[in-house]
């Protein structure tokens, strides 16, 4: 049977990755989060303790190993062979992912990581670019949003479940500022990709967004 790449792309807290995972669950497809691979890039320039330069972060960059491995929890991410996937959650890396992001060197490695990974199909990606760079050919690309106080209420709990409390109105903040450092980037900006289906998630459960991305798929995969 054909193996499709599905693309999913969309703001923080919009519910990409658990509409990800669980879709390529239910299709017996590969999951990979992109986010997670940013993400470890920054953890390693916060661990080196230097400061905040295109140089810096380059040079890290060729001395660093990042892999994305699949366990029956999903995805682990590791950093120089150290599972890092909970370290990379941390308040810390999110508040400085979005700029180590916009970096073009990073970019072009995470970027090529990528489309290696997806290059046989029988993939569902999340990310910011999946659709409009990584692979601006896939055959399904979905586009979640949902409503900012919904995504702050969605992100508050989950990291109330792993034990890190902050109020709604903090994490609010901060989704508003990584969207817009995101969006407003020179290199790859999120942005919805011109033929790309959007799905307004405010309202729906897990499972309903997960049923319409299958659905999809299925119906492409029965063409
Ligand atoms: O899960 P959440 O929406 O909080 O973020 P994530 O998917 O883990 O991504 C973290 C950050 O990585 C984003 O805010 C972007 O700055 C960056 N990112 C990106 O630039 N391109 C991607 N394909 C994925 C993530």
């Amino acid at each position: 049977m054909k193996k499709i790449i599905i693309a999913i792309d969309g703001p923080a807290g919009s519910g990409k990755s658990t509409t990800a995972r669980l879709a390529a669950e239910r299709l017996g497809y590969i999951y990979i989060d992109t986010g997670a691979m940013y993400r470890a890039v920054t953890l390693a320039w916060l661990k080196q303790n230097e400061v905040f330069s295109e140089d810096v972060i380059c040079n890290l960059l060729d001395n660093i190993k990042i892999e994305l491995k699949q366990s029956e929890y999903g995805q682990r991410t590791y950093l120089n062979g150290e599972d890092v996937s909970d370290e990379i959650r941390s308040i810390e890396v999110t508040k400085n992912v979005s700029p180590v992001s916009a970096i073009g060197c990073v970019r072009e490695k995470l970027v090529d990581m990528q489309r290696e990974l997806g290059r046989n199909g029988g993939v569902v990606m999340d990310g910011r670019d999946i659709g409009t760079v990584v692979f601006p050919n896939a055959d399904l690309k979905i586009f979640l949003i949902a409503s900012v106080d919904a995504r702050a209420m969605r992100r508050t709990l989950e990291l109330k479940g792993k034990g890190t409390f902050e109020s709604v109105e903090e994490i609010k903040k901060q989704i508003i500022e990584r969207d817009l450092y995101d969006s407003s980037r020179d290199i790859s900006p999120l942005k919805q990709a011109e033929d790309a289906i959007e799905i307004d998630t405010s309202n729906l459960t897990i499972e309903v967004q997960t049923e319409k991305v299958v659905g999809f798929a299925l119906e492409i995969l029965s063409k």
